[in-house]
Order: structure tokens, then sequence, then C-alpha cells
């Protein structure tokens, strides 16, 4: 997704993109019991700085914050200004605070400049408009001995499954809901995408590790900096 579509597909859509998130990948597709154990894949990480890359609506703050402590902090990257203003709501909230929100460009993430012992990027990675860059970059941030994991869709569309059967009427709610570019859902594009991005992890990263979801349309991969 290109840059200028992040802030008008995901600054309309964050309004409900947590209702339509609960629904969809929570209640039909039952994919949020995932997002837990991505997260546990990270480790201990009492005390640590976590980067959670396109941390939307803070979807993922409420696991994290349990699980740095007090001395912990994170820091939430998104590019949808839209997106951050309803993850600042739930920090006020909940009273949070230690949680940084950032705006910036995960294929950059130039205003990042502090060292990061673990990663994390749930169903972002995948639609920056240049995953190798965004990876490389994160590689670079992260401290030596520093987790990373990221649990995204490697393919659009799975290869067997209901979804397989659904997927016309899948992509047009996406499409329609204007939370997917077109590029995002084509299925070749993304698992060629993926193949250079697991490249550039095979490069980066040590101890990787793979698991699906979804009938093989979704990965988790976990890894750490040597
Ligand atoms: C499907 S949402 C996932 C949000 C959150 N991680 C979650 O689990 O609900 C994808 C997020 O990635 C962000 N995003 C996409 N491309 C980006 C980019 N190049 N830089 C920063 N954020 C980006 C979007 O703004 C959006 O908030």
């Amino acid at each position: 997704m290109k840059l200028h579509e992040v802030s008008e597909n995901y600054d309309s859509a964050a309004r409900y993109y947590d209702r339509l998130t609960d629904i969809v990948f929570g209640r039909i597709l039952k994919l949020e019991k995932y997002r837990g154990h991505t997260i546990d894949l990270l480790g201990d990480l009492d005390g640590a700085t976590v980067l959670d890359v396109g941390c939307g609506t803070g979807r993922n703050f409420p696991l994290l914050v349990e699980r740095v402590g007090k001395q912990g902090k994170i820091i939430g990257v998104d590019y949808s200004e839209g997106m951050l203003e309803q993850a600042q709501r739930s920090i006020r909230t909940e009273g949070w605070r230690n949680i940084e929100l950032i705006c910036d460009d995960a294929a950059r993430l130039d205003r990042v400049t502090e060292p990061i012992d673990a990663v994390t990027a749930i169903w972002c990675l995948g639609i920056v408009y240049d995953l190798e860059a965004s990876l490389n970059r994160i590689a670079d941030l992260m401290r030596p001995g520093g987790r990373f994991a990221t649990m995204d869709f490697e393919k659009s569309r799975p290869d067997k499954g209901l979804l397989r059967w659904l997927y016309p009427v899948y992509r047009i709610v996406l499409q329609y809901a204007g939370i997917d570019s077109p590029e995002d859902l084509d299925n070749a594009k993304l698992e060629a995408k993926w193949a250079r991005g697991k490249g550039v992890l095979r490069e980066r990263l040590i101890g990787l590790r793979e698991e699906h979801y979804l009938n093989g349309a979704g990965m988790i991969i976990e890894g750490r900096k040597s």
C-alpha cells in the first residue's frame, strides 16, 4: 500500500476499525487468539523497550503493557494519524504511562532513535510498500539478542477451507471498507513480496521459525538478532 493510501484508507477506517476487526478477524475468522501467541514469542519482556510497528488503534497495547511492566516502554509507530488518535484515546482511558506514539513510515522508521529490545508487528508489514526496507531498518534498530515476532498474511487467499470460497466476498468487504488496496489483495504479489522479505530476515536474524494459520494464508515468524 502506497504511503498516501495508508493515510487515506486508515484515517477514514479508524473509527470503525476495532469493531470490524472484532467481527471479521475475531468472531468470524477466529484469528485474534494468535495475537497473544505472537507476543509471547518475544519471550520475557519485563523492563524491555518494545517497538510495535503499524500499531494502529493499539490492539497490542493491553498485552504489551502487562508484559513490559512499569520499567518497560512501548513505542507504537503508525503512519495513519486517525489510527494513532484512536490509540491515544485508549492510552488516556486506560491511564497507561509508558507508551509513546510516533507517526512515521514503517519503511523508514526515521523517528525511532533508541535501541529496541523486541519488535512486533501484527498484520502490518505485508502491506508496507517496501517490506525489505522496513525489515532492514527494524533489524538495524534491534539490540544484539533482540527478539522479533510478526503475524501477517503471506497469501491473501487460502489454498483450502471456507475462506477460499468466500474470498471474493471477503475481498469486496475489505476493499469497500476502504482498508486494503487491490495490490494488497493480489495473491501472487503478496507471496513474492514475502519471499523477498524472508530473504532479508534470513540475512539479518537468527533462529528463524515460522508457523502458519488460516490454511496456510497466515504466518507467524519469529527470530532474534545475533
Ligand atoms: C491492518 S492494520 C493493523 C493494526 C494493528 N497492528 C492491529 O493489529 O490491529 C495495518 C496498520 O498498518 C499501518 N501501516 C500500513 N503501512 C504503513 C507504513 N508504511 N508505515 C506505517 N504504518 C503503516 C496502517 O496505518 C494500519 O494502522
